[in-house]
């Protein structure tokens, strides 16, 4: 039955691959397991599926989610958790996007027309259910389904992972697969920075005010939550400003402290800004700038998440070392997998770990880069994934690869940044030219067909340019005329001409009322 499927494959697509895989190097069918079904879980699923097809072979690929649906964070949780337990998503429900929403889509799969150009979470939600539903992936996912430990059984020549996973009736299985993706995601776990003094401050009892707090934003969820509160709010990133802009309509005070200037959107006056904190007294709150606060009563620590996966850690295939700052350290591992909470290295173009014990396609992270359209750069890193479970000769050796990271690396440092800080930042937008070369490179190897087009569009490569969209878009709402303007929006090239048309349409609007120009284009949580 395989074998006719593939013989009737290998036909329609005039691949013979499957000639030489049947009666030449017979190969063990291929399994893969997938964790998460994020954008990039859906995205690595349907690119492996598609290959596998193409290639008239049957893959094995199964994808575990630990919820009950697709999507990832934008999959509300409405668990009213505390510290220990993390939500498995920090949506709430104000949540509209940063970017618009024809930044966030697969190639050639748009949003539904009548969408909002800058939606609430449900559209993204909805997006990603379609994308599911459409390309049948829904029969590959298993909800439910924690993976609590992965572990390599084998050495650097071959061997399996035995993924070991809590299913939906609470029962601790276990599964082998010679390819594991990572897609998990970048915002799980709360990265929450301790201050001198703050367990003296939160003790501290007063007459006739709340118990005091020190919350992460993973568990904000409401503003009203903070209603006649004094809040400092810790943190410059989007959610903290939308915190800070939500809540201040509510608080006796909202304060947000930031290490560096930051221009907050409108209707936002009266939030105070204050400088990083230097530490609690029982009283107060000190500032870097020698000034206190006496009277907050919640913090909400907005200060991002750890580059961790605790199913790796537990399985031995990831260590975490805080202070690993170079590259001399991994190698004094014997090069093995590390994470320093914002990189984890080394790994070839973000995706591939270099470790010595297993195969170089034997362990893939997907959706690692930030400062991207994370959706298109999911699939091309999905592309490049299957490609090279196809066909592991494809990539060069592992001492190459890890030449190419020097470079990489270096090509950063260049850019004024140290890399294991930055980590999978796509700095000084190269994140165009990341996809590309993820491309590039399968075309190259003649692993897909040359197309002498580059693989980022040209109307996505300037859309982070309409430094005027997002204004525009707010007054097309206030005046009511959303609704007007999306109207018949269906194509790509139609979505592209209407961001054009609203930039320029507020561009000129600003232009002739002298609205002063304020940059306010964030990409990414
Ligand atoms: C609050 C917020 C707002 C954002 N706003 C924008 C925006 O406006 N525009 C934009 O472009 N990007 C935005 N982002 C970035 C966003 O993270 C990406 O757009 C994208 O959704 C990330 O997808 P992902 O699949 O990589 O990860 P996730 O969406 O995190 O998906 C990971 C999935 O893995 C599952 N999982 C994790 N561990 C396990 C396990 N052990 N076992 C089983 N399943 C597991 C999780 O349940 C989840 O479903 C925002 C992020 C946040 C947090
Ligand atoms: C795989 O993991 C399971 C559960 O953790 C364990 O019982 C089993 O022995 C492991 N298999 C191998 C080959 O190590
Ligand atoms: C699941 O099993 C674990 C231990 O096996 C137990 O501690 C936990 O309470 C169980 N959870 C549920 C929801 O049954
Ligand atoms: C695998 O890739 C190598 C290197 O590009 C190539 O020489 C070989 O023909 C490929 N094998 C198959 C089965 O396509
Ligand atoms: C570490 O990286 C730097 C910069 O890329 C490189 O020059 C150096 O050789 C590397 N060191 C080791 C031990 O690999
Ligand atoms: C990085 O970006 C800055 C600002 O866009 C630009 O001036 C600079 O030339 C870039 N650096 C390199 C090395 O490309």
């Amino acid at each position: 039955m395989v074998f006719f499927q593939q013989l009737i494959w290998g036909l329609i697509t005039l691949d013979l691959s499957w000639w030489r895989t049947t009666f030449q190097v017979p190969q063990e069918p291929k399994s893969i397991a997938i964790v998460g079904a994020g954008s990039a879980g859906l995205a690595v699923l349907e690119r492996l599926l598609k290959v596998s097809a193409q290639k008239g072979q049957e893959w094995d690929v199964t994808l575990y989610e630990q919820t009950d649906d697709v999507g990832g964070v934008w999959l509300p949780d409405t668990r009213d958790l505390r510290p220990p337990e993390i939500p498995y998503s920090p949506l709430y429900p104000l949540l509209r996007t940063n970017t618009p929403v024809p930044s966030m889509t697969y190639p050639g799969f748009p949003f539904q027309p009548g969408t909002p150009l800058y939606p609430t979470h449900e559209h993204i939600q909805e997006y990603h259910r379609q994308y599911a539903s459409h390309r049948q992936l829904f029969p590959h996912i298993k909800f439910q389904h924690s993976v609590v430990e992965a572990r390599w059984i084998g050495s650097a020549g071959g061997g399996a992972w035995n993924i070991t996973f809590v299913d939906h009736s609470n029962m601790t299985r276990y599964k082998e697969v010679n390819h594991l993706v990572v897609a998990s995601g970048n915002h799980h776990i709360p990265h929450i920075p301790r201050w001198p003094g703050q367990e003296e401050w939160l003790e501290h009892r007063r007459t006739g005010r709340p118990q005091r707090e020190i919350l992460h934003s993973v568990y904000y969820r409401r503003p009203e939550k903070f209603t006649a509160r004094t809040l400092l709010i810790i943190g410059s990133s989007a959610s903290a400003q939308d915190a800070a802009v939500q809540t201040v309509k509510f608080t006796k005070t909202t304060y947000i402290s930031v290490r560096h200037e930051i221009h907050l959107p409108p209707g936002s006056d009266d939030v105070v800004t204050k400088p990083d904190i230097s530490h609690f007294t029982p009283n107060s709150v000190v500032f870097a700038d020698g000034t206190e606060v006496g009277d907050v009563d919640s913090v909400l620590v907005a200060t991002g998440y750890e580059q961790r996966k605790p199913f790796l850690e537990s399985g031995g295939a990831l260590t975490v070392d805080p202070s690993a700052h170079s590259n001399s350290s991994s190698t004094g591992r014997g090069g093995t997998l590390v994470t320093n909470l914002r990189y984890i290295f080394p790994l070839h173009q973000h995706i591939f770990s270099l470790s010595p014990e297993y195969p170089v396609n034997a362990l893939a992270f997907i959706g690692l880069p930030t400062r991207i359209a994370n959706c298109p750069s999911d699939f091309a890193q999905g592309l490049f994934v299957a490609h090279a479970i196809a066909n592991g000769s494809i990539l060069p050796g592992r001492e190459e690869l890890l030449g190419e990271l020097a470079l990489r690396e270096e090509k950063v440092r260049k850019y004024g940044y140290d890399p294991y800080t930055v980590g999978h930042e796509m700095v000084n937008g190269t994140s165009s030219d990341y996809q590309d070369e993820l491309v590039d490179f399968l075309q190259k190897t003649n692993a897909i067909p040359k197309t002498g087009a580059k693989y980022v569009e040209n109307w996505r490569r300037y859309i982070f340019d309409y430094a005027y969209l997002k204004r525009g878009w707010k007054r097309i709402e206030q005046l009511g005329e959303g609704d007007k303007w999306v109207k018949g929006i269906e194509t790509e090239e139609q979505w592209s001409s209407l961001m054009r048309r609203v930039n320029e349409w507020q561009q000129r609007y600003e232009e002739d009322n002298g609205v002063p120009f304020v940059q306010d284009m964030v990409i990414g949580g």
